[in-house]
């Protein structure tokens, strides 16, 4: 039986000796009520009450299949919440063309030991009447805020949502999604939400000629050359840290350290390459006296072959030189 340490807030490091989860077939519920009856039911029997939740949009990749791995790994009962979400998406963006496999994700969800699948129809999420949003202020009016109106008030509401319906202890999320991840700590930290916000990691392309690119459901956009050109986001990200850990402060000199590799991509469109505090506002002059590890975060959107992508890294201080002349 694993130890369960996501209600006492310490983190997993030992995922990798924990004995293979189970491998039964995952429960698929479709509705509030059926997801309310089939917790009830599990608690129950389990005799425990660690409840970890993986929210998804689907089409399941390696990415959510890390964030399950932590979930399951610290978790009694791991819930994964399937939904295209209509209310995060703008006009004119890909809700309706956004890919969907429903069986290919039960596959991966009971690889993973997943307990419970959350897939509900958008009327059993928003029925008729449906009039609440939950703004968060700030940290959503920056970058993707301002590139996509209303994302994250979509996102927001969506996430309160299943937190209230799933009632986890713990929820996991990606780094991937770097200013969602503030979003949703922001709204749970102002909201006293009795959840705790677990942030995983971002999974990468390990090796190949697209290696490095960030594992995104809208790589399914992409053919595999049209891969290998997009790791020039991440390409991009890792030129202005080796200029930061090399000594470069100036923000328009590390900025320019990545918009030299961006030129090498003629397709690219940039939307933004920014460094950010932990209020996701621009940071102008960069002190590494005063950085504590989340801060500052470089984030990236481009647009390459019609696919909207983002990345993130944070800005890693050069190692302090200790000198012969200190150390005798
Ligand atoms: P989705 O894009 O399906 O992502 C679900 C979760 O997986 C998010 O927390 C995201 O950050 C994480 N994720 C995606 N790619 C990842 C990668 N390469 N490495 C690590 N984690 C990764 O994000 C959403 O859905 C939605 O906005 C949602 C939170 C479900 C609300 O609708």
């Amino acid at each position: 039986m694993p130890q369960h340490m996501c209600d006492n807030g310490e983190v997993s490091t030992a995922i990798d000796s924990l004995p293979p989860p189970p491998r039964l077939a995952p429960q698929l519920v479709r509705t509030p009520a059926e997801l309310h009856a089939a917790l009830v039911g599990r608690i129950a029997a389990q005799h425990s009450s660690t409840v970890g939740l993986v929210p998804t949009m689907g089409y399941l990749h390696g990415g959510h299949a890390q964030l399950m791995r932590r979930a399951r790994a610290e978790n009694a009962l791991l819930v994964v919440s399937i939904f295209v979400n209509p209310l995060q998406f703008g006009p004119g963006e890909d809700y309706a063309s956004y890919p969907r496999d429903l069986e290919a994700d039960m596959v991966l969800c009971r690889q993973e030991g997943v307990d419970i699948v959350f897939a509900p129809s958008v009327e059993a999420m928003y029925p008729r009447g449906f009039a609440s949003r939950v703004t968060v202020a700030g940290v959503s009016d920056t970058l993707d805020g301002l590139a996509r109106p209303g994302h994250f008030m979509g996102v927001a509401t969506v996430v309160l949502k299943l937190f209230n319906l799933v009632q986890p202890t713990c929820a996991y999320f990606g780094e991937k999604d770097w200013q969602q991840l503030s979003v949703l700590r922001r709204m749970v930290a102002d909201l006293s939400v009795p959840v705790k916000v677990v942030g995983v990691p971002t999974v990468r392309v390990a090796e190949g000629a697209a290696a490095g690119l960030a594992l995104s459901s809208r790589n399914s956009y992409l053919s595999e050359a049209q891969r290998i050109r997009a790791a020039v986001l991440s390409r991009t990200l890792r030129a202005v840290q080796r200029a930061y850990a090399q000594g470069e402060t100036t923000i328009a000199r590390l900025l320019e350290a990545g918009q030299a590799v961006l030129a090498s991509e003629s397709e690219l469109q940039l939307d933004y390459l920014s460094i950010v505090d932990e209020f996701m506002q621009p940071i102008n002059q960069l002190d590494p006296a005063q950085i504590t590890p989340d801060t500052p975060r470089l984030l990236i959107a481009a647009r390459l072959f019609g696919v909207r992508l983002i990345d993130n890294m944070p800005l890693v201080p050069a190692p302090q030189v200790v000198h012969d002349s200190q150390t005798t």
